[in-house]
């Protein structure tokens, strides 16, 4: 007589069935995450890939920070968890200057869906030797899928050495890469030059956005250019960019700049 209950054959089917949804999981997972800067995501295919680690470079006031709280922004707007690691920015500061552009980080902090870490450079190195530590375990508790780390110049600059730094990046990388998060590291450059040699991380980095603050006709206005989108056919205009209250960055995708004939 036939057991009743499931056959094998279902059970192989269920099986199957599951491993599927896993993949699709997977795939979904590898699908884009949006930015929230206005104009953005159509120019990158979407948004930013799940699981990367995105550079943001830029000069002083470049607009690097209201980036990455924008990117958080619209992270916590959808649902999701985030965290904000930072050596420089003061919190109660931070989270007022972000209100001109709508944004209440307070009220998600409140709501457990945003945490903010205050490190200074030493608390990261040994949290990179430490392999994660407290921060290992906010991101598995809470499902963290956003981290921003501002700035990761403070960071770099602990290490003498070329060799040390480029170990210390490689280590940190390899943390964000564990905790599977899509992160958003911003570094700082002093010269435009220097955008691309300030950013040591930057073979290491599956993404870098560099953000232009240039001077024109006794002016300053704003660019943003997408250097490296690893797996993205992504735009190569450097386009203008602008900061609005109520909005944060707004990509211009049009107007074209000619950096070169702008630079002084
Ligand atoms: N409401 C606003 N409207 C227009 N521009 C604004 C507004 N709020 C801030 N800004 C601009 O944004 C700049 C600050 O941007 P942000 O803090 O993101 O720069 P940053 O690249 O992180 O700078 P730093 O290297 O000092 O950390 C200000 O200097 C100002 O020019
Ligand atoms: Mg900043």
């Amino acid at each position: 007589m036939k057991k009743k209950g499931v056959s094998k054959k279902a059970v192989k089917r269920n099986t199957i069935g599951s491993k599927k949804i896993e993949a699709i999981k997977i795939i979904k997972k590898s699908s884009r995450v949006k930015t929230g800067v206005k104009n953005l995501d159509p120019l990158i295919q979407g948004g930013l890939k799940s699981s990367h680690i995105n550079l943001v470079v830029g000069s002083a006031g470049s607009g690097k920070t209201i980036f990455a709280m924008q990117f958080l922004m619209e992270g916590l707007k959808a649902g999701e968890s985030c965290i904000y690691i930072t050596f420089e920015e003061k919190k109660e500061k931070l989270y007022h200057d972000m209100t001109v552009f709508g944004w209440n980080f307070d009220e998600y902090e409140k709501k457990k869906k945003l945490f903010y870490l205050e490190y200074n450079p030493e608390q990261v190195k040994s949290l990179i030797e430490e392999g994660g530590g407290t921060i290992d375990q906010i991101i598995t508790e809470h499902k963290i899928t956003r981290l921003v780390i501002d700035s990761v110049t403070s960071f770099s600059l602990l290490y003498q050495d070329e060799l040390a730094k480029k170990e210390a990046g490689l280590a940190l990388f390899g943390l964000i890469n564990k905790w599977g998060c899509t992160a958003v590291l911003t570094s700082q450059a002093t010269e435009i030059e220097d955008q691309l040699r300030g950013a040591s991380l930057q073979f290491e980095a599956d993404c870098i956005i560099l953000l232009y603050h240039f001077k024109q006709k006794g002016e300053r206005r704003r660019a943003i250019e997408i250097l490296k989108m690893r797996g993205t056919n992504h735009t190569n205009k450097t386009m203008a960019i602008e900061i609005i209250s109520q909005k944060g960055l707004v990509v211009f995708p049009n107007k074209v700049i000619d950096l070169k004939s702008n630079i002084n």
